[in-house]
C-alpha cells in the first residue's frame, strides 16, 4: 500500500507558502474551520475526494481534517495537479495519490488509493469516482475499472456498502449522477454542490469567466482586444466568459443550440450565430457546453489561419482531438500549454491545454475568493450528510437553503458589507392575497 503517490515531496515548502496565501483569501472557510477545530463534527469520517489538487482544495482538505476526517485525495483530471501543494498536503497528513501528467491508467489507479480506506462519504468533481464505485458495485467491466481493481484486488465491491453520502462540485457530474439515478442505480445519497445559488452565480460564470481567460493569456499571451472571439454555449460558465472576453474588448459570438439561451445573448448584446459560420472568421474559440464533439472537422476545415482553442468544460470531449489529428499533417508542441497542428494546406490551428479545462491546466483554476464559497458549501454539506445520514435519500439532493444562505451571508461578513432586513410589516404583505390594487 502507497502512503502517498506524488511528483516530488521535496516541494512541500513551497506548496505551504501557496496554501497560506490561499488561506488568507478564504475567509469563510477559515471561520467554517474554526469551529470545526473545537467540535470535531467529521469524526470517524473517512473522505474519499477526487478533486483538482489545486491550493484551494488544499484548505478545504485541512478544514476536513480538522473536523476529525481522514482524507484521501486523488486528482480529478490527469493535468490539474499543482505538485507542491500535492507534497504540502502529504506533510499534513493528508494521503494524495497524484502528480500533473497523470497517464489514463494512473489516473484511475488514483482513484483506486483514494478508495482504498473505505470511505463513509465521497467528494467529487465531475463524477469520476462514484461512477468507478458504481462499476465496482455492479461488476460492470472496461479498462478504466481494471485499473483501479489492479489498486483493490477483490475489495472492490464492498467499498459502496461503507459509504453514508457524497457530494459533487461541477455540472458534468451531476448530469451523469442524474442519469445514474434515474435508471435506478444510484446507491447512495449526493448533495449537488454545484447546483446551490452561491455556488452556480459566482464559481461557474466568475471564477471561470476570469480564469478561463487567464489560462488561455498564460498559454499564448494573446490580445483579446479586437479579436473575434467565439464562446459555444452561453450557459453558466459560457455566459462569464462571453462577458470578461467583452470586457477585455474582443468581438464575442455566442454559440448555441438552446433558443432560450441564444436569445438571451442576443439581449446581452452579443452576436451569436452557428459554429459554422463562426468557424470562418474566429480567431479564439472556447468551448464550454459539458457535451461531445462541439467543435470538430467540418468546423477545422473552415478556420483561418492562427486560429487558437481552448476547452472550459469539464471532459476533454468538447473539441474533437480525433479529427484535429486526422485533419493535420503535422503536430508540434510549441510549450507545455500550447500545441500546433499545421493542415494540409498549412493553416495553423493552436490547441492549448490538450483540450483539457483551460483555467485549470494552462492557468491556475478559480481564484481563491471564489472557491471559497464553493468549497465552504462543500464543508458544510459533508458535516450535513454526518448528521442526517439516517434521514437522507437515495438521490441526487439539493443543497438545503440555510446552508446556500448561510455561505452567501459570511461571505457578505466577511466582506464587511452589511445588506437591509424585511420589515415585520414587509414580511406579512409578502404572505396576503387580499391586498390589491
Ligand atoms: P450549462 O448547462 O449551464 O451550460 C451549457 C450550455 O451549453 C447550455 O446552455 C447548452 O444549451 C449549451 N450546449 C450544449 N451543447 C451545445 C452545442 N453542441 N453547441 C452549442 N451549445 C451547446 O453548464 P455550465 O454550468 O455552464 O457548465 C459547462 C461545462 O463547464 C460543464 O462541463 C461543467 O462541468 C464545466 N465547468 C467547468 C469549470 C471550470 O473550472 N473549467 C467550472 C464550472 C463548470
Ligand atoms: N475548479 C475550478 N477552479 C478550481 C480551483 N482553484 N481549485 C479546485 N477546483 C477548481
Amino acid at each position: 500500500m502507497r502512503e502517498f503517490w506524488i511528483k516530488d515531496p521535496s516541494y512541500a515548502s513551497e506548496g505551504r507558502k501557496k496554501l497560506d496565501w490561499a488561506e488568507g483569501q478564504m475567509k469563510v472557510l477559515m471561520k467554517i474551520r474554526e469551529r470545526f477545530q473545537k467540535d470535531k463534527p467529521l469524526k470517524n469520517q473517512r473522505i474519499s475526494a477526487c478533486l483538482h489538487i489545486t491550493k484551494e482544495t488544499g484548505v478545504l482538505v485541512k478544514t476536513l481534517l480538522e473536523g476529525g476526517a481522514q482524507v484521501n485525495l486523488c486528482p480529478s483530471n490527469p493535468l490539474s495537479t499543482q505538485d507542491e501543494v500535492a507534497a504540502a498536503l502529504v506533510k499534513e497528513g493528508v494521503k494524495v495519490y497524484g502528480f500533473r501528467g497523470l497517464t489514463s491508467k494512473e489516473y484511475y489507479e488514483c482513484i483506486g488509493y483514494a478508495l482504498l480506506h473505505g470511505p463513509t462519504i465521497t467528494m467529487d468533481d465531475g463524477a469520476d469516482l462514484v461512477s468507478t464505485l458504481h462499476k465496482l458495485a455492479y461488476d460492470i467491466r472496461g479498462v478504466d475499472v481494471d485499473y483501479v481493481k489492479g489498486v483493490l484486488g477483490g475489495a472492490g465491491e464492498d467499498i459502496i456498502k461503507g459509504v453514508v453520502g457524497g457530494t459533487e462540485e461541477t455540472t458534468t457530474g451531476v448530469v451523469r449522477l442524474r442519469a445514474l439515478e434515474k435508471k435506478g442505480m444510484l446507491r447512495y445519497p449526493i448533495i449537488a454542490v454545484n447546483d446551490a445559488k452561491s455556488k452556480n452565480l459566482f464559481d461557474n460564470p466568475v471564477g471561470t469567466g476570469q480564469s478561463a481567460l487567464d489560462g488561455i493569456m498564460r498559454a499564448t499571451n494573446v490580445l483579446f482586444a479586437g479579436k473575434d472571439v467565439v464562446v459555444v454555449g452561453f450557459g453558466q460558465v459560457g455566459s462569464g466568459i462571453a462577458e470578461r472576453a467583452r470586457g477585455l474588448g474582443a468581438r464575442v459570438t455566442v454559440v448555441e443550440v438552446d433558443p432560450i439561451k441564444a436569445l438571451k445573448a442576443v439581449m446581452y448584446g452579443f452576436n451569436v450565430s452557428t459554429l459554422s459560420r463562426a468557424a470562418e472568421y474566429g480567431d479564439i474559440f472556447i468551448t464550454a457546453t459539458g457535451n461531445i464533439n462541439v467543435i470538430r472537422g467540418e468546423h477545422f476545415e473552415k478556420m483561418k489561419d492562427g486560429a487558437i482553442l481552448a476547452n472550459a468544460g469539464h471532459m476533454d470531449v468538447e473539441i474533437s482531438k480525433r479529427e484535429l489529428e486526422m485533419l493535420a499533417k503535422e503536430k508540434v508542441e510549441v510549450s507545455k500549454l500550447m500545441t500546433l497542428f499545421r493542415m494540409t494546406d498549412g493553416r495553423r490551428i493552436y490547441l492549448l491545454g490538450d483540450g483539457r479545462l483551460v483555467n485549470l491546466v494552462c492557468a491556475e483554476g478559480h481564484p481563491s475568493e471564489v472557491m471559497d464559497l464553493s468549497f465552504s458549501l462543500q464543508a458544510l454539506c459533508v458535516e450535513f450528510i454526518v448528521k442526517n445520514k439516517e434521514k437522507l435519500e437515495r438521490r441526487v439532493m439539493e443543497v438545503p437553503e440555510e446552508i446556500d444562505k448561510e455561505v452567501a451571508r459570511l461571505k457578505l461578513d466577511t466582506m464587511n458589507i452589511t445588506i437591509d432586513e424585511l420589515t415585520e410589516e414587509q414580511k406579512r404583505y409578502l404572505t396576503e392575497w387580499q391586498v390589491g390594487t
